[in-house]
């Protein structure tokens, strides 16, 4: 059972509390049923009536504290699976490798984290209460066999034709209930397209409309499939309800007339009776949360297991590199994979030898393999074969992520953060002269490690990027066409006050540009042409040479 599996953990951990407690529960509560029962065959007796009394209120105190106590339980360590789930769900696709992490749906991770978990923790507080109906049943069971066989066995028999019935309607309520998630879901696809897509939608009546009518015929469809849910639920929830007033008036209407010594206990039995159909009710009534949970549940372990099947980076710390002098690339080879697993694109292989200090550009026409190439240099994709050398040393999973921290970036579809986590104190005065460089003073600054504004044009944004990059203060920066949507004063900027200010600092530059009007600011000219890396000009070398090998 899925809902089980997600939540055993913490429930195993505390099991014998919890059974206890429910124990507890459900007996105070046929205690309560007990003492009443009781109390009517001693009426004229004033002193047994105050023994039953205080019985009956130690019972009721008993429930209220047991109550209290196993909701406390149950829900703390249901909050603490579900926390540990998202936080896991998080930190698993954070340690997911990039070229694998595009496979994941956005909606399913979303719906998961949000939706999915929440069910699962709504479903808790009817499920303890059914729970401890469970228990009261059994025990009020138990009252009813010593009161009456005959009484007990139609109840037994009651229960299991009540049990009968909603097993055969589970089946057709999980299907339409494995449906509607799979509608659901759609619907998110289609919000995260209107949003994404607001402005093409707003540019289109026609693609609005059409967009709008996918989604309202999605939406009907799917509330038509909730209302069949509902009534499904709601026949089950009538046909027990009915079964059980049924047995009620067999007890009092005919089982007399057969069983004479029935009539003695005929009025406790029905007061059992009824005393058990709120239990019983609140079973049945708990059923569709506990379907519902189950499949958010199996939705949920198996995004789990699916994102645990992916390449994970879970590489161990290492000591940082304190700087380099020389970085290569040495006959690295890379293809890209599609979804179906058939090999795509290949670059390489690329052989590349970088000194610190050396500011490299990188040109080459659209899908020529620049942004591979740069991801392969960055250590986001490992390479098929062929290494990265840091002087020398090879980069492997016991140092990657050092690797990785020696970069500061800014790629073409950067994201930018409005905080800047993981910066460490911020220096000002740095923070104000790269503001006043890139005339960004007057949108934005940064208080308490936070953007003020980041409601900015693309190309504005673009610039806070660069400034959140340079304020790593790393030494090696890689720049995937940030001039691109710049205009040709802030491209002036970036390629003679920027770049020449980062050569003084002696820190690395890659950056993939199409501006050959500055390829004299770069000290190694490479170029791109379907996956090969040719280099047309090193100022360290005497000629220029191609050093593409295929
Ligand atoms: N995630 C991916 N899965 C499969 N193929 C990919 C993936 N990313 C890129 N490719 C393919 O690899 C080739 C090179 O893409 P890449 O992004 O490296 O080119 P680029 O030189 O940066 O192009 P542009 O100038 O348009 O940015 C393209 O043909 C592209 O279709
Ligand atoms: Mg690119």
């Amino acid at each position: 059972m899925p809902l089980f599996q997600l939540l055993r953990h913490h429930m195993m951990e505390n099991r014998r509390g919890l059974a206890l407690l429910a124990l507890l529960a459900g007996l105070s509560n046929t205690l309560v049923l007990a003492t009443i029962n009781a109390a009517t065959e001693v009426v004229g007796d004033r002193e047994e009536l105050l023994r039953f009394a205080v019985l009956f209120g130690i019972a009721i105190l008993v429930f209220v504290i047991v109550q209290h106590r196993l909701m406390y339980l149950v829900s703390s360590n249901v909050e603490r699976t579900i926390r540990e789930y998202r936080t896991g769900l998080f930190e698993t696709i954070r340690g997911v490798g990039l070229a694998q992490v595009e496979s994941v749906s956005r909606s399913e991770l979303f719906a998961c984290i949000s939706r999915e978990l929440r069910i699962v923790g709504n479903s808790v507080p009817p499920l303890v209460v059914a729970m401890q109906a469970v228990v009261l049943v059994f025990c009020s069971l138990i009252y009813m066999a010593w009161l009456s066989m005959t009484a007990f066995l139609l109840w037994v028999s009651c229960t299991v034709v009540g049990m009968m019935i909603h097993f055969a309607c589970a089946k057709t309520i999980q299907l339409q209930l494995a449906e509607a998630y799979v509608k659901e879901n759609e619907l998110v696809t289609h919000v995260n397209d209107l949003i994404d897509g607001i402005k093409e939608v707003k540019m289109s009546q026609a693609r609005g409309a059409e967009l709008a009518e996918a989604f309202g015929s999605l939406a009907h469809g799917l509330s038509g499939h909730r209302v069949t849910i509902m009534m499904l639920y709601s026949r089950a929830f009538v046909l027990s309800q009915v079964t059980f007033f049924l047995l009620t008036g067999l007890m009092v209407f005919i089982v007399p007339v057969l069983s004479p010594t029935f009539i003695k206990v005929v009025v406790m039995t029905t007061t059992s009776s009824l005393f058990l159909i709120g239990p019983v009710s609140s079973i049945i009534s708990a059923l569709p949360n506990f379907a519902n949970a189950n499949a958010s549940a199996k939705s949920i372990l198996s995004l789990k297991t699916r994102l645990l099947a992916l390449e994970s980076e879970r590489f161990p710390q290492s000591a940082p590199f304190g700087g380099f002098e020389t970085l290569r690339l040495d006959h690295l080879f890379y293809q890209h994979r599609h979804a179906s697993g058939e090999g795509g694109f290949v670059v390489g292989p690329i052989n590349l030898t970088v000194q610190r200090g050396q500011v490299v550009f990188l040109t080459g026409g659209n899908g020529s393999g620049k942004t591979t190439m740069i991801r392969l240099l960055t250590g986001l994709y490992r390479p098929d074969r062929g290494a990265v050398r840091l002087d020398g040393g090879v980069i492997d999973a016991s140092n990657l992520l050092a690797y990785r921290d020696l970069f500061a970036t800014v790629f073409a579809d950067n994201h930018l953060f409005k905080e800047l986590y993981g910066m460490g104190p911020i220096d000002q005065d740095y923070a104000d002269r790269l503001f006043d460089i890139l005339e960004m003073g007057h949108k934005s600054r940064i208080e308490d490690r936070r953007f003020t504004n980041v409601n900015l044009s693309g190309g504005q944004r673009k610039r806070l990027a660069l400034i959140a990059a340079l304020l790593e203060r790393k030494p090696i920066y890689v720049f995937d066409e940030w001039a691109a949507d710049q205009d040709p004063y802030f491209r002036e900027k970036f390629y003679r006050t920027i770049l020449p200010m980062l050569r003084a600092e002696g820190v690395t530059v890659i950056a993939i540009t199409h501006d050959d009007k500055y390829f004299d600011t770069a000290d190694i000219h490479l170029h791109m042409e379907d996956g090969r890396l040719q280099i047309v000009r090193d100022a360290a070398m005497p000629m220029p040479a191609l050093d593409s090998v295929r």
